[in-house]
C-alpha cells in the first residue's frame, strides 16, 4: 500500500514550551490508524501541525509523496487532506445547509457540491432532516455530524479526527464509530486521535501511543488491544465505554 501520509522528526510547541520531540509515523492508503495517550501528550499538537494550523520547529510531512515544509492549510485541503478538529469549530450563525456547502468551498471540490451535499445527507440522515437550522442549536452528536460532513465536502483523501466522541452520549458514539468504519469503506484514509480507546482499537488498523509528546509505542490495533502496559494504561475509567 502507498504511503498517504509519512511524518519524520516532527517537532513542535507553543512559543519557548516544546511539546512535540521526534515525533514520527505514518498512515497508508486506505488505512484507519488511531493517535491515542494521555491527556496533554501531544496529540491535539500533533493534528495541528499536520494540518497546518501550527508551525513545526523542525521535521517534515509528506502527504501523498509531497513534501510540505511548511503546511498552509488551504493547499493541504486543497489537496485531500482535511482536518476535523477537537471542539468541531462550527460557525454557530450558518445553517446546517450552509455549513457543509463552505466545506465544499475548494476548486476541486465545488463542481460536485451539490452531489457531495446529497452523499453527505444519506451518510448523516438527520442533518437532511435539520438543514435550515441554525449550527448554534444542535445537539452535540448533531454538531459533530456537521463537523464530519463538512470535511466530506472537500472530498479528503485523508481525513483527520480529533475526538470525534467527546461529550457524547455512548449510543451517539456507536453510531458515529460506524459511520467512520463506513467513511473509511468508501477509500478515504483516516488518522483518528481518541480517548475511547478499547472503542478505537477495534475500529483501526494500526495506532500509535503517544506520550510526552513522543511515540511510545505503535502496532496492529489488535496486537496493542491486548497489551498489558496499553490495557492497564488506557482501558480505564473514562473508556470503559459500553459501545
Ligand atoms: N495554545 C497553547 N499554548 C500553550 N500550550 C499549549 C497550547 N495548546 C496545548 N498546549 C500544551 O501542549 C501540551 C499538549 O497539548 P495537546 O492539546 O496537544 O494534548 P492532547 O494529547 O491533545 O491532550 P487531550 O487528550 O487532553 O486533548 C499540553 O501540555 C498543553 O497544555
Ligand atoms: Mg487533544
Amino acid at each position: 500500500m502507498p504511503r498517504i501520509l509519512e511524518v519524520n522528526g516532527l517537532r513542535a510547541g507553543y512559543g519557548m514550551f516544546s511539546v512535540l520531540h521526534d515525533v514520527s509515523f505514518q498512515v497508508d492508503e486506505g488505512e484507519m490508524v488511531a493517535l491515542i495517550g494521555s491527556n496533554g501528550a501531544g496529540k491535539t499538537t500533533t493534528l495541528r501541525c499536520v494540518c497546518g494550523l501550527i508551525p513545526s520547529k523542525s521535521g517534515t510531512i509528506a502527504f501523498r509523496g509531497q513534501e510540505y515544509r511548511a503546511p498552509v492549510t488551504h493547499e493541504l485541503v486543497a489537496a485531500g487532506l482535511v482536518c476535523v478538529p477537537e471542539g468541531r469549530e462550527l460557525f454557530p450563525g450558518l445553517s446546517v445547509k450552509d455549513a457543509l456547502l463552505v466545506g465544499g468551498a475548494n476548486k476541486r471540490a465545488r463542481g460536485s457540491r451539490q452531489k457531495n451535499l446529497q452523499q453527505v445527507y444519506d451518510l448523516f440522515p438527520k442533518l437532511r432532516d435539520r438543514q435550515s437550522q441554525l449550527c448554534s442549536t444542535l445537539s452535540g452528536g448533531e454538531q459533530q455530524m456537521v463537523a464530519i460532513g463538512r470535511a466530506l465536502m472537500a472530498m479528503p483523501s485523508l481525513l483527520l479526527l480529533d475526538e470525534p466522541s467527546l461529550g457524547l452520549a455512548p449510543t451517539i458514539v456507536k453510531q458515529l464509530f460506524e459511520t467512520i468504519s463506513l467513511i473509511r469503506e468508501q477509500g478515504v484514509s483516516i488518522l483518528l486521535v481518541e480517548q475511547n480507546v478499547r472503542t478505537v482499537l477495534r475500529i483501526a488498523d494500526r495506532a500509535y501511543v503517544m506520550e510526552n509528546g513522543s511515540i511510545e509505542m505503535e502496532g496492529s490495533a489488535e496486537v496493542l488491544a491486548n497489551d498489558p502496559t496499553v490495557v492497564d494504561a488506557y482501558f480505564g475509567v473514562g473508556s470503559k465505554e459500553s459501545v
